[in-house]
């Protein structure tokens, strides 16, 4: 076993391979799965079918939800790709064009054309828009000017004030942003502490704090999010811990924070050669959801996908594995009334970030999104469709 690192965390990986692109351990993985998913049966979705005749919008609403996709520059100048945006979306999300390397590349030169470009196609099609994110507490994500800012003797002032430029400059340009992730990733996933930036050395873990305060004070009426990747795998167990701790103090500050952004960058992972316990991870995804929701938080799925690219011993039906896979987690997490929102990171598996994130598995293109490259609905598609339709009313 191999653990590889990529941006939300690391992850296992079997080192040997019998050459055919399969082990005998991740058959058992995958059979683990589908039996799971599908109570022992295998289901086969036919994708275009039934609820998918349907934009996924369309559903969520008729549970008092939303449906919606992060989209970006590179997806906005793709007609098929505005075509799936308008069928199945109610919200979109910005990709990359509303965070702060992006928005203030100089200090105090702000730069609105990405957004604008896609709050323009979010209004003229009557979608809703979101905000990711104010800070991005993770030294690589911050601008470079930031982390190379000398705050010297006032250094606390100094790095609230910048926030505060920050904050408010980007929410009352974006003013129609009806969901904001306010703080993203400030728990480290392996200690359950606080990250440390160059940010948080100077203002400490009340970082957070000031942030939600300052963009409540700069949007009131939009829904402020801690948005993180805490996951219900086994090997999120500190995260997770973690960040109910931190949810935890922001209540006892009584501190604006409306939601919980649960990312859902989804995938089983591996532990010892086996599927973690399902069970296990199944009760344990319950617990913290109870523990979140009865702190008063609601929840929003940001940034649902799967990493799928492991699943190649059964490279025929990798898909219905991951899409049975996306099933039982929606089911599982949108029987909590209080999740509002589910958004998919992206709707092409061609411009998914995982593209890139890390090392593709034994080279398997990965195929995380509920439409492949030639923009045909896939398994996963059908899977969140057949959720929505179970969920809850709320
Ligand atoms: C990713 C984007 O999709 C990439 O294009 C970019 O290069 C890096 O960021 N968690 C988050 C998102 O909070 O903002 C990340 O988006 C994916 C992981």
């Amino acid at each position: 076993m191999k653990f590889v690192a990529n941006t939300y965390g690391a992850f296992a990986v079997p080192e040997k391979n019998n050459g055919r692109g399969e082990n005998s351990s991740r058959r058992s993985v995958i059979a683990g799965i589908v039996c799971c998913a599908t109570g022992g049966k295998l289901s086969r979705a036919q994708p275009g079918t039934g609820e998918s005749f349907q934009g996924l919008d369309q559903l969520a609403r008729v549970k008092g939800m939303k449906f919606g996709s992060e989209i970006r520059g590179e997806e906005l100048r793709d007609q098929q790709y505005c075509r799936l945006v308008r069928k199945d979306c109610g919200i979109v999300v910005a990709g990359n064009e509303l965070k702060w390397q992006l928005t203030e590349p100089r200090p105090n030169v702000m730069s609105f054309e990405g957004g604008n470009s896609l709050l323009d196609f979010s209004d003229k099609n009557g979608l809703k828009f979101r905000g990711t994110n104010l800070v991005w507490n993770r030294p690589e994500n911050l601008p470079k000017w930031v982390n190379e800012f000398d705050f010297g003797r006032n250094s606390g002032r100094l790095a609230e004030k910048i926030i505060t430029r920050h904050i408010i400059s980007e929410c009352k340009h974006y003013k129609s942003v009806i969901s904001w992730d306010v703080v993203n990733e400030a728990i480290d996933q392996d200690s359950g502490a606080m990250r440390e930036t160059v940010l948080s050395k100077v203002l400490g873990d009340e970082l957070v704090e000031l942030c939600f305060q300052i963009a409540r004070h700069a949007a009131p009426d939009a829904e402020l999010v801690y948005n993180d990747y805490m996951s219900w795998n086994l090997s999120s167990t500190k995260h997770r811990a973690g960040v109910l701790r931190l949810l935890e103090r922001l209540r006892k500050h009584s501190t604006p924070v409306d939601a919980l952004g649960i990312q859902s960058h989804i995938g089983p992972r591996l532990a010892d050669g086996v599927l973690g316990n399902s069970v296990q991870e199944d009760r344990d995804w319950r617990r913290f959801l109870d523990d979140v929701t009865g702190m008063g938080y609601r929840i929003v799925l940001t940034e649902l996908d799967i990493r799928d690219d492991y699943l190649t011993a059964m490279f025929e039906s990798r898909d219905q594995v991951a899409a049975d896979y996306v099933k039982r987690y929606l089911d599982l997490t949108l029987s909590y009334k209080q999740v509002k929102h589910v958004i998919s990171w992206g709707m092409v598996d061609k411009y998914s970030w995982l593209k890139t994130a890390a090392p593709e598995h034994l080279g398997q293109a990965r195929r995380p999104l509920p439409y492949d490259s030639s923009y045909q609905a896939k398994p996963i598609r059908d899977a969140i469709a057949r959720a929505l339709v179970a969920a809850p009313v709320r």
